[in-house]
């Protein structure tokens, strides 16, 4: 089934989200689900209903706020109870996907599934069917397709499309194919399985040797009309295919691909910006299409060409991936209109109550600031409006820093520790040590710090300081964020956020994803 429009797969909050560092609680999956729309994905995954409570509600949420022209999909392994518990979570969304997906490589038939070839085969064509009966919109892939045998999979992948699916991906889930060894191994696939006129095919790229993003484009070549991937390309170990980058080839070089696709190529900066906001990542400056330094010309040579003729050096605008300045500048006597007026050139539709509550902070911000920048105002959205109710809220802090010998630094908090306040001092090799351990000692755990980071959100000495830090503890693992022109106070709160999300990964009884334990059918 070949035509010229290619379908967009985002899995930024499945296959994305599952990875390290990457965790987003159920408001900002929401919020971030709502973007991916605006995006124009075609399909958008929103989860793994079966792996937790925590997933299965907000896989439901996204279903339940999608419009009418996305498709939700929830991801589930082969088997009838995952099957039935993901058909829960999105059956109200307008346009439901199931996508389930079984190992087709003799090397994860024999020691992760422990299954023959032929059980393999039964469990495609009783659970592809079994999914069939509660929807129409199937997608059946084959795990670690790339090194399955060649005649096997278009075995596994007739069973399936007999069955009654109407997709097919072949994924490379361990970023190991090269690009034309990919392609010829799907052209094989689409040429020598019955049935395959009736299915869209589909690909899901991980990027370990980097060439996911390659991998994905070349299969375009043999008739594959659907990609996966997600946004920034994260995803498992070294991520997936980035979105940013598939869409851009292709719009880019369309006399090349000559595919058409329904992505709102403006708002791509906008959501990879809400994303890397969301996860606490920086955008590299040197990242393709998003990266700071994407559409700089340092060289005096390509300064001179660009003068010239943009189109010189330059084979996309800035503006075509929606790096546009609003030029409204927000400051202290901004009011709530213009302050609305440029969340919404920001991407944020908030509502009345949102934008009361953005307001008092942004008259709070500009008594503290000079100049607010559209990363503060963003960096605000985030912390005023998508975190969760917190069980620890810092009210206070207090450090006094010291160079060496004497007094060591000493650190003195006052914050709600579950509804109760409580103050407490104690000390530190450094402030932030000092920080860190009285809030520790305060709410009663310690669990280890694994990463912490700093960063300026804007340039000036008067910026944002932005604090991002990941701890553990009895194998959950959290990130937080603070941002706040004192660095100890960011600090404190990143601190503090990262203790709220753990609390709250762990009573959603998180861990990390398994997609394993087979057998349980
Ligand atoms: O990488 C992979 O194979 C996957 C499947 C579940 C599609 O993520
Ligand atoms: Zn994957």
């Amino acid at each position: 089934m070949s035509s010229d429009r290619l379908i967009i797969f985002d899995t930024t909050l499945r296959d994305g989200e599952q990875s390290p560092g990457c965790t987003m609680n159920f408001q900002e999956k929401l919020r971030m689900a709502h973007q991916l729309e605006i995006l124009g994905v075609d399909v958008l995954e929103a989860g793994f209903p079966a792996s937790s409570q925590g997933d299965f509600e907000s896989v439901q949420a996204i279903a339940r706020q999608a419009g009418p022209k996305i498709q939700i999909c929830g991801l589930a392994r082969c088997m009838h109870s995952d099957i039935a518990r993901c058909w829960e979570a999105i059956k109200d969304a307008a346009n439901p996907r199931i996508h389930t997906f079984l190992s087709t490589s003799d090397l994860h038939m024999t020691y992760k599934l422990r299954k023959t070839p032929e059980q393999v085969i039964e469990m495609i064509a009783d659970c592809v069917a079994y999914a069939v009966s509660l929807t129409p919109n199937v997608e059946f892939s084959c795990e670690d397709a790339s090194r399955s045998d060649k005649d096997f999979l278009c075995r596994a992948c007739g069973t399936a499309i007999a069955a009654g699916a109407t997709t097919i991906n072949l994924p490379d889930t361990v970023g190991y194919a090269e690009p034309a060894e990919y392609a010829e191994l799907i052209d094989y696939v689409i040429r020598n399985t019955p049935g395959a006129e009736k299915a869209i095919f589909s690909v899901h790229c991980h990027d370990d040797l980097g060439l996911g993003v390659a991998n994905s484009l070349a299969a375009l070549k043999v008739g594959v009309r659907q990609i996966e991937g997600a946004l920034c390309g994260i995803g498992e170990r070294a991520g997936n295919a980035a979105i940013e980058e598939v869409a851009m080839n292709v719009v880019v070089r369309k006399d090349y691909f000559g595919l058409e696709t329904n992505i709102d190529t403006e708002q791509i900066y906008p959501s990879c910006r809400l994303l890397s906001m969301i996860i606490g990542k920086p955008i590299p400056n040197n990242k393709a299409i998003i990266g700071a330094n994407a559409f700089a010309h340092e060289s005096g040579i390509h300064q001179d060409g660009m003068i010239k003729n943009r189109q010189t050096y330059e084979i996309m605008t800035p503006a075509s991936v929606g790096r546009t300045e609003t030029n409204l500048v927000i400051g202290k006597h901004s009011g709530r209109n213009a302050i609305r007026v440029k969340f919404e050139a920001l991407g944020y539709k908030l509502s009345d109550e949102q934008l009361q509550t953005v307001f008092e902070a942004v008259k709070e911000l500009a008594d503290r600031k000079k100049t607010i920048y559209d990363e503060d105002l963003m960096a605000m959205v985030q912390e005023k409006i998508y975190r969760q109710p917190d069980v620890y809220r810092l009210r206070h802090v207090s450090v006094q820093s010291s160079d060496s010998g004497g007094i060591p630094p000493t650190a003195a908090v006052i914050m709600d520790v579950k509804g109760e306040e409580r103050s407490h001092a104690g000390f530190g090799v450094g402030p932030v040590d000092a920080v860190f351990n009285v809030i520790a000692d305060m709410v009663g755990r310690h669990p280890d710090l694994d990463n912490y980071s700093i960063n300026a959100i804007t340039g000036g000495t008067d910026a944002l300081g932005e604090v991002t830090v990941r701890i553990s503890e009895n194998g959950f693992s959290a990130v937080g964020r603070g941002a706040h022109p004192d660095v100890i106070t960011a600090s404190a709160k990143a601190y503090v956020n990262a203790l709220n999300h753990l609390e709250e990964i762990e009573r959603s009884g998180r861990r990390v994803h398994s997609q394993d334990g087979y057998g349980e059918n």
